[in-house]
């Protein structure tokens, strides 16, 4: 209705910062254009695949380390996820409604989705992915406003840090969402001592996965370009350690590797922030 992808995103990116500036009262970092738009992970679809043929490009998101050079060139699932403003509940709203399984027929009622239907298995697995326990080492939280998600981050983070927000960012608008893409310079590493990177889950209002790991993670930026000549500047997160993970994760089956045999990078699309503290040069005053 008016309002494209591309600038829902760039919309909800400046909420962001402006929660970020007012509700905290901390020096959020001016974000350079190249550094206002973060990435996402794939969380949703991992349950999904199975070994197999048929794997569904949402996970062609996957990759190692050795892949970051300029020249590599990597078939990548960026989703243009169709958002809209009227979906993102303030807190008190938010907050103002149960948020758990128990609670999903008076939920469903509530919206008057009826069982079984698309939009009520949607939240079925929402609710349900948003009470699995994490993993070791792992923190996560759902977060049903960006106020909460902003929260969550301030304590994994600690008081001593603000935080920085990135998101990947879509330099050319077109349709495509699954083809070639080329490294065409040479990825940027973002010194990250802690990532918290939320990603959107399907639910009749805003819903973040957002989690963090305290094994080794790498995050990087990096400019890629389309077989359509897109030009993407990309977010994505290298975990160093997977050793933890599920042995039927969908990128050990993508990758050909086994849990710990090696790291796991992913991009990120555009409707995920990755969040990396930065220690406070100076005492705030405000
Ligand atoms: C973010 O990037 C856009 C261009 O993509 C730019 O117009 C805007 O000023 C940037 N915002 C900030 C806060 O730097
Ligand atoms: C993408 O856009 C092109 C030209 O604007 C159009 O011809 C094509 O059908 C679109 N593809 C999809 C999948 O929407
Ligand atoms: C990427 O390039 C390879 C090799 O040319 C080709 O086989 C593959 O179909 C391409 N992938 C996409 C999504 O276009």
């Amino acid at each position: 209705m008016g309002i494209n992808y591309g600038s829902w995103i760039l919309l909800f990116h400046t909420l962001v910062i402006l929660l970020l500036h007012c509700s905290h009262g901390d020096q959020a970092k001016v974000l350079g254009e190249r550094e206002n738009k973060s990435l996402e992970i794939q969380h949703n679809n991992h349950h999904h695949n199975h070994m197999g043929h048929n794997i569904d490009p949402s996970s062609m998101v996957f990759f190692t380390l050795k892949d970051l050079k300029v020249g590599k060139t990597m078939q990548i699932y960026f989703p243009k996820r169709e958002l809209s403003l009227s979906t993102l509940w303030p807190k008190e709203k938010a907050e103002s409604l149960p948020f758990s399984s128990n609670k999903l027929s008076y939920l469903l009622k509530f919206f008057s989705f009826s069982q079984g239907s698309p939009q009520a298995i949607a939240m079925k697995n929402t609710l349900k992915e948003c009470e699995t326990k994490p993993i070791k080492g792992e923190v996560k939280f759902c977060a049903t406003s960006l106020e909460s998600m902003l929260e969550f981050t301030k304590n994994v983070f600690g008081s001593k840090y603000e935080i920085q927000s990135y998101a990947t960012l879509h330099k050319t608008k077109s349709n495509v969402t699954f083809q070639n893409y080329t490294i065409v310079e040479t990825p940027m590493e973002i010194l990250a001592p802690k990532v918290v990177a939320c990603h959107t889950l399907s639910y009749p209002y805003v819903v973040f996965y957002c989690h963090s790991q305290e094994s080794e993670n790498r995050v990087y930026r990096i400019s890629l370009v389309g077989e359509n000549g897109d030009k993407v500047e990309a977010m994505a997160v290298c975990h160093m350690d997977t050793s933890q993970w599920a042995h039927n994760h969908v990128s050990f089956q993508l990758l050909g590797i086994t849990p710990g045999s090696s790291s796991v990078c992913h991009f990120f699309p555009a409707d995920n922030f990755v969040f990396i503290p930065k220690f406070k040069s100076k005492p705030s005053y405000t």
